[in-house]
């Protein structure tokens, strides 16, 4: 596989692989060890929308293995396809740099990044998928169970980029996955097609929140107002009324259901300070492992 553009696009033993990988070179470099398997390489990070996670945890993973990063402001460059056609940018980028990672709007720009460079292409989230994420969150999840078959992840909120790739990961990985959202909110038809036509009964929708938790060994939420949807803020904001994950909800969850944001988070909109706080909360870990999760990526993509 040359580039990573979407969990739907990998084989369940590729995957697997890559959670082996990380969680060796976690526990290796938790004890001072190194991995210097990226001596003298370069990775160009090409970033269309904030970021901390994603961002740090790149260049902490790309100076671990003994390589380098160059972080690239869209302003720096004029822009992506606009000073210059997304596909010449990708051959050029591949005569300098060994591998291309991007956080994008639109998802059409990595993946024609993709078909025209040479060098591996990684997607830093778009607006349809954040597979890095999704698979740091699987990485969590594996710390907290003996095996992946049959775990339940009820995901409220917005069927966005980050529940679509969470979906697709629950299908090749044995997973299962409610999502509670608003209607107008959900995930898309054909993602849910998709991810049930990969493992049967992976994904069911439903807009009632307190029934989705009730037998959930994660609950996942994340923001409302995804970056570029600032301008809906405030009618985002009133059709998720409901939707909160709180105190009062998490009476309906099993007491040891683990709860899960990618982050940032949004106190008091999509989940409360409360929650993200206590003892239940795995979300920190989430963040570290988008770490532990990139190192083994960059070593299987660009050594
Ligand atoms: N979760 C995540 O991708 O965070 P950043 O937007 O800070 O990179
Ligand atoms: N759904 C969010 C994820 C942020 C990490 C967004 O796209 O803004």
């Amino acid at each position: 596989m040359k580039d990573f553009l979407s969990i739907n696009d990998c084989s369940t033993e590729l995957l697997k692989d890559l959670l082996r990988t990380s969680a060796r070179l976690k526990s290796l470099y938790s004890v001072g060890g190194t991995d210097l398997c990226l001596s003298g390489k370069v990775l160009a990070m090409l970033f269309e929308k904030p970021s901390l996670r994603t961002r740090i945890s790149f260049q902490v993973a790309m100076t671990d293995l003994d390589g380098s990063a160059i972080y690239v402001k869209p302003e720096d460059i004029g822009g992506i396809g606009k000073r210059e056609p997304i596909k010449d940018m990708a051959r050029v980028l591949s005569r300098y740099v060994d591998g291309i990672m991007a956080r994008t709007f639109e998802h059409t720009t990595v993946t024609e990044l993709a078909a025209f460079a040479t060098v591996p292409v990684i997607n830093a989230l778009t607006d349809w998928l954040h597979p890095c994420q999704a698979m740091a969150d699987v990485l969590t999840i594996q710390e907290h169970c003996e095996d992946l078959e049959g775990v339940k992840i009820t995901f409220i909120g917005d069927g966005n980029n980050v529940a679509r790739s969470l979906a697709f990961a629950c299908a090749k990985l044995g997973m299962k996955m409610v999502v509670a959202s608003p209607a107008g909110y959900q995930l898309d038809a054909e993602s849910i097609r998709k991810a049930n036509q990969i493992a049967a009964d992976t994904v069911t929708q439903t807009n009632d929140p307190a029934r989705a938790v009730a037998d959930a060994n994660f609950i996942y939420t994340d923001t409302w107002v995804s970056m570029g949807q600032e301008a809906e803020k405030q009618k985002r904001c009133a059709d998720f009324a409901g939707f909160q994950v709180n105190a009062e909800l998490l009476k309906s969850a099993p007491a040891d259901a683990k709860i899960m944001h990618c982050l940032p988070a949004n106190r008091g909109l999509e989940i409360t300070d409360e929650v993200v706080e206590s003892s239940n909360s795995i979300m920190f870990d989430q963040a570290e492992n988008r770490l532990h999760f990139q190192r083994a990526l960059l070593k299987r993509l660009l050594s």
